[in-house]
């Protein structure tokens, strides 16, 4: 494997997650302050150029999965010719998306024939109503009819994530439990994330092994899975139920130690850890005519610097990072 995308811990990088735009139709609180964030003028933006030109190179060294996120990533106008020249690359097995599905749908069909393998879509209610609260936007059903278009069109696993907040949607996990019975999902709890602007308190994050023990009361029967390599979420299952459950716990029991990602924000930067601060512009790099091998050589000190985890949950919520819109997730400004 590359020695470019090996850190000093001896973690190979071959996944590497592609944000494609700032932009997002949805304004999910847990992503973004309010008032939005300010967004990169487009001159400074990669180009589709670019985007393929660096991820050509990465699968070149050993990336063998890239996950197109954002902002939202079905905003960019040209996210199947990007789907389909990517599909292009030798080494490439796995072209999947983080998207919000509110504008999926219409587009699914031909990104599942441009060559999108793996879906994860975001869904934080089963409550139209709390869906407006929560996203500040409408859109509820569109996402469901995502959803369930994923699954018809074959999509396995279509990974459902819903960032549980107290007070918010903690009332909902038995009935998200519940959603996987007659669907093929996995359903996938992810603990609250501190970033930039989002209002994150320690008390609003509601702990894997508390969301475990609630929803082992209603489920006894509840079964472990076992662990998928690399893999962000501890899988179960309810025996005889189509779909499955699982859980992210970045806050609780932080999975640093098989991290295998490296992210290229959608402003040109590498950034090797999603809580790190460092970051590397190969824009820039580009821009100013370095060659494949200098490139390399700026993609190897940036992995080499990566820590060996994040700092846990209550020195991140004092650090300064990006919000996560701005990150690779999803989210944006009015
Ligand atoms: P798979 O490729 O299906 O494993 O996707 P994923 O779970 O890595 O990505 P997705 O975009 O669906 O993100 C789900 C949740 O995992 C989000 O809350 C992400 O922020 C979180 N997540 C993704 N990558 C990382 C990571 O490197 N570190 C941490 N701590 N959390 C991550
Ligand atoms: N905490 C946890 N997950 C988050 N996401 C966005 N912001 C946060 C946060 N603060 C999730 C989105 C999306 C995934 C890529 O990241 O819901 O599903
Ligand atoms: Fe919500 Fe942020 Fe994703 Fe947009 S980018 S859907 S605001 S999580």
């Amino acid at each position: 494997f590359s020695h470019f995308l090996t850190d000093s811990f001896g973690r190979q990088h071959n996944y590497l997650r592609i944000s494609l735009t700032e932009k997002c139709n949805l304004r999910c609180q847990y992503c973004m302050p309010a008032e939005g964030v300010d967004l990169t003028p487009k001159a400074k933006l990669l180009t589709t150029e670019e985007i393929l030109k660096i991820a050509q190179l990465f699968v070149q060294e050993g990336v063998d999965k890239i996950r197109l996120t954002g902002g939202e990533p079905t905003i960019r106008p040209d996210i199947i010719e990007i789907v389909r020249r990517l599909a292009d690359l030798e080494g490439l097995n796995t072209i999947a998306m983080t998207t919000n599905g509110i504008a999926l749908a219409r587009k699914l069909p031909e990104l599942k024939k441009s060559g999108l393998n793996l879906l994860n879509i975001s869904l934080d209610t089963l409550i139209p109503q709390k869906f407006e609260f929560i996203t500040r936007r409408r859109g509820w059903e569109r996402v469901i009819e995502s959803i369930d278009l994923a699954i018809e069109l074959g999509f396995s696993p279509v990974k459902v994530n819903c960032v549980v907040m107290r007070g918010l949607n903690d009332d909902e996990i038995l009935n998200f439990v519940k959603f996987t019975e007659n669907r093929s999902v996995d359903v996938r709890f992810i603990e609250y994330m501190p970033f930039d602007g989002n209002k994150w308190n320690n008390k609003k994050m509601v702990p894997y092994k508390d969301m475990l023990n609630m929803i082992k009361v209603e489920f006894p029967e509840l079964e472990r899975q076992e662990d998928v390599k690399n893999d962000t979420s501890k899988a179960y299952k309810v025996p005889g139920f189509k779909g499955q459950i699982g859980f992210i716990t970045s806050m609780t029991d932080n999975f640093c130690g098989s991290c295998n990602r490296l992210r290229l924000t959608a402003d040109g930067n590498l950034k090797v850890c999603l809580f790190g601060k460092s970051e590397v512009s190969l824009m820039d790099a580009i821009r100013s005519g370095q060659n494949d091998e200098s490139l390399l050589e700026i993609i190897g000190k940036a992995v080499g610097r990566k820590k060996k985890q994040h700092a846990g949950m209550l020195s991140l919520a004092k650090m300064k990072n990006r919000p996560m819109i701005l990150i690779g997730e999803r989210r944006e400004k009015r």
